[in-house]
């Protein structure tokens, strides 16, 4: 497998596969890769002649010192998983933080319609500054054809699908399904950092998600949103940060049901000190 540390060599890579009319997919992540981020990778790779998996702990995005430093840093082992699904297809960019920002690690300042302001851009400042800035930079790079993302970050993917309008870049950006664990707990990297008892109540955040759906059918937001907030306040090891409905387009919270629209629930949840997101489709 092709591993690339340095963007002009990428960019000089990518050129060339693009001059002889290769197609580029992209799937960008933070490493400590599980099956949720390989099924973009798939996704990518039937799509596509190429996949770049780009694998950057991207500093500008954590609002929590102690998020970033914990955050798990497994380049070998991700390597050695992508190499299970395609040893020639994929090419691995890692870069440093100084490949991708020099000695200036500041985000670039963005406006995205108001959809930075809610659910994650009202708890995490400037978080999808730091997104924006290093999916822009990466789109620049790797000038990939398409870019997959995971419904599981729902405001990003949203939010990147701005940015690629706002700037006029010309790539086609993909949404793709949250893959779930068995018991439903959708799968993240941060996963690996809960305790044994975490583990175990943590599907209770996707149970508590379909209910919701369910009861969203006969009852209001407010009133669903009282109901879950009653169900954690039951449940000693996760608090709960936010539970939102939203407007799947503008992701501001519902005021007044309509059926010419379509909602989703989003929620964010603590585990001591590990914050897990989820949401799932209304109508
Ligand atoms: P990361 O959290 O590593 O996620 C990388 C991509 O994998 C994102 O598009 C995310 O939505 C997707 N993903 C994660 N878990 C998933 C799951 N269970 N099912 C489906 N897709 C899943 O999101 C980021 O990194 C960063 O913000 C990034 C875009 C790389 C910018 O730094």
């Amino acid at each position: 497998m092709k591993i690339f540390h340095n963007k002009s060599e990428l960019s000089y890579l990518t050129d060339k596969l693009k001059s002889k009319d290769s197609r580029i997919g992209f799937v960008p992540t933070m490493g400590a890769l599980h099956k949720g981020h390989l099924s973009l990778v798939e996704i990518g790779l039937r799509e596509n002649n190429v996949v770049v998996v780009s694998i950057f702990v991207n500093p500008t995005q954590f609002d929590n010192k102690e998020d970033l430093k914990k955050y798990p840093r497994t380049l070998e082992a991700d390597v050695a998983l992508l190499e299970t699904i395609s040893a020639d297809k994929i090419i691995v960019y890692a870069p440093s933080v100084e490949d991708i920002y020099g000695d200036n690690v500041q985000s670039q300042s963005f406006k995205f319609d108001g959809l930075e302001r809610e659910m994650e851009g009202a708890f995490r400042e400037g978080h999808f500054d730091g997104v924006g800035t290093i999916v822009k930079r990466l789109f620049e790079i790797i000038k990939p054809d398409s870019a997959y993302f995971g419904k599981k970050d729902f405001q990003q993917l949203q939010i990147i699908k701005k940015l690629v309008a706002l700037y006029r870049i010309p790539v086609e950006v993909i949404g793709c399904s949250i893959y779930r664990e068995d018991d439903g707990l959708a799968m993240s990297s941060r996963n690996a950092r809960l305790t044994e008892k975490q583990r175990e109540v943590a599907p209770f955040i996707y149970k508590t998600l379909k209910s919701a759906k369910t009861k969203f059918g006969t009852k209001s937001a407010k009133k669903v949103t009282e109901w879950v907030e009653e169900q954690f306040s039951k449940q000693p090891l996760l608090e709960l940060e936010y539970f939102s409905i939203a407007d799947t387009k503008t992701l501001k919270p519902v005021k007044r049901k309509s059926t010419k629209k379509t909602y989703r629930a989003f929620i964010a949840v603590y585990a001591g000190d590990i914050r897990l997101i989820d949401n799932i489709a209304l109508n």
